[in-house]
């Protein structure tokens, strides 16, 4: 009886303890992280004006919720080890800026690493693990991005789990996002462990490069999307494959690649994290990030990834299940020249094994709406004829209409 009871407490005890916060990130993240744009130009200032400009540029209202500090907000620790903020940056700490940013509506996300150092060379949390939870918890922090740099002969499972125990003990529930760079196969044992990881190295503002840095590369949209591969199946509601965060309206694509690559990341429902700066952003940048149509597609409640179901001659097609027996299709054109679409639904009967679903035009019929130019394109019941320009896509929803 008495042993019984041990057990029963253990296991009561693992169970509280050993998993993540549950309920949080049921679609895919959205928000703003300051890396892509100002790296370690961060301060207090630039956060609250570009919270500001989420809300007046109806980004809020799109969706986009956590603003999120990443790498260079601390300097160093005190003598107690707990993290000291930058205080020429942060001159009115970081509780208070957790305060303003709730005050607007929004969530607040903050960086750190499970080394000893972060990749900028800032004090990592390696053996402070609770004491920064507990900062965290007591600071107003709802989203925690946990880098790996400085891990020489730290295990990832381990060093992750141990910092979502302690998050989940320092009792405020935060989203917590492994980025590890996909190293140890993260989708394979993070689900019960973090809400989201990235699956690859650092994104580059390009549409098909490679940047190299010395030992390690950076990765255009493209290349990125390509590393997706084979990992739909680890991605859902509460756990979700991120393949980086965006670089729309940076500088370093067209505008149609722009939109090519929030278009793909709506598809592989990745977490929408903006990296742009909001506050100077082109009304171009401003239409691509709050396409509501796009959104809905990348924010189902069901939350599946999509798939690649052809490639042809630099001509990619994807679909996406969503609720209420809708599809998402995109064809993505990654070649130099535009590229003719001759699409007959009813020829082309698709079934997803993963979601169990069955893109079948000749069973059902389905409406279509240009998600780009919000244009209504007939049915299903005829062949879609069109082209895709360079670099550009065309992405669709189909709306079941009946049986
Ligand atoms: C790593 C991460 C980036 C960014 C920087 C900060 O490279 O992958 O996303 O957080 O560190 O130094």
């Amino acid at each position: 009886m008495k042993k019984g009871f041990v057990l029963l407490f253990l296991l009561f005890t693992f169970f509280a303890y050993a998993q993540k916060f549950p309920n949080l990130a049921l679609t895919p993240p959205m928000g703003w992280n300051s890396w892509n744009k100002f790296s370690c130009n961060v301060s207090e200032k630039l956060l609250k004006e570009t919270a500001d400009a989420l809300v007046s540029s109806g980004m809020r209202d799109a969706g986009y919720e956590y603003i999120i500090v990443d790498d260079c907000w601390q300097i160093s620790r005190d003598s107690m080890g707990f993290i000291v903020a930058d205080p020429v940056r942060f001159p009115s700490g970081i509780k208070a800026l957790a305060d303003y940013i709730h005050s607007k509506g929004l969530k607040f996300g903050i960086y750190s690493c499970a080394g000893t150092k972060t990749c900028a060379g800032r004090p990592g949390g390696r053996g402070h693990e609770f004491q920064d939870a507990y900062l965290y918890a007591k600071w107003g922090v709802d989203y925690l991005k946990y880098d790996w740099c400085s891990s020489d002969g730290q295990s990832q499972k381990e060093s992750y789990r141990l910092m979502s125990r302690m998050l989940k003990e320092a009792g405020r529930p935060i989203v917590f996002n492994l980025c590890e760079w996909g190293g140890s196969k993260p989708w394979e044992w993070a689900g019960e462990v973090g809400h989201l990881w990235r699956t690859t190295g650092d994104i580059f503002d390009c549409f098909d490069c490679e940047k190299k840095n010395g030992g390690w590369s950076a990765w255009g949209v493209m290349k990125i999307l390509d590393m997706q591969k084979d990992i739909r199946q680890y991605a859902g509601p509460g756990h979700w494959n991120d393949p980086d965060m965006l670089e729309v309206g940076n500088g370093g694509m067209t505008v149609s690649e722009d939109r090519a690559h929030f278009s793909m990341w709506c598809m592989i429902a990745a977490p929408l994290i903006a990296g742009n700066d909001i506050k100077t952003m082109s009304q171009q940048t401003h239409d691509i990030l709050t396409n509501s149509d796009a959104i809905d597609i990348n924010q189902d409640a069901l939350g599946i990834q999509g798939m690649k179901i052809s490639s042809e001659d630099g001509l990619e097609t994807w679909l996406k299940p969503l609720s209420a027996g809708d599809w998402a299709v995109c064809f993505l054109n990654r070649s130099a020249t535009a590229k003719p679409i001759d699409f007959d639904w009813i020829k082309n009967v698709v079934t997803d094994d993963f979601s169990k679903r069955k893109l079948d035009a000749s069973a059902e019929t389905f409406k279509i709406k240009d998600v780009w130019t919000k244009t209504e394109l007939g049915t299903t019941q005829k062949a879609l004829k069109t082209e895709v320009p360079s670099h550009d896509v065309l992405m669709l929803r189909l709306s079941l209409t009946k049986k």
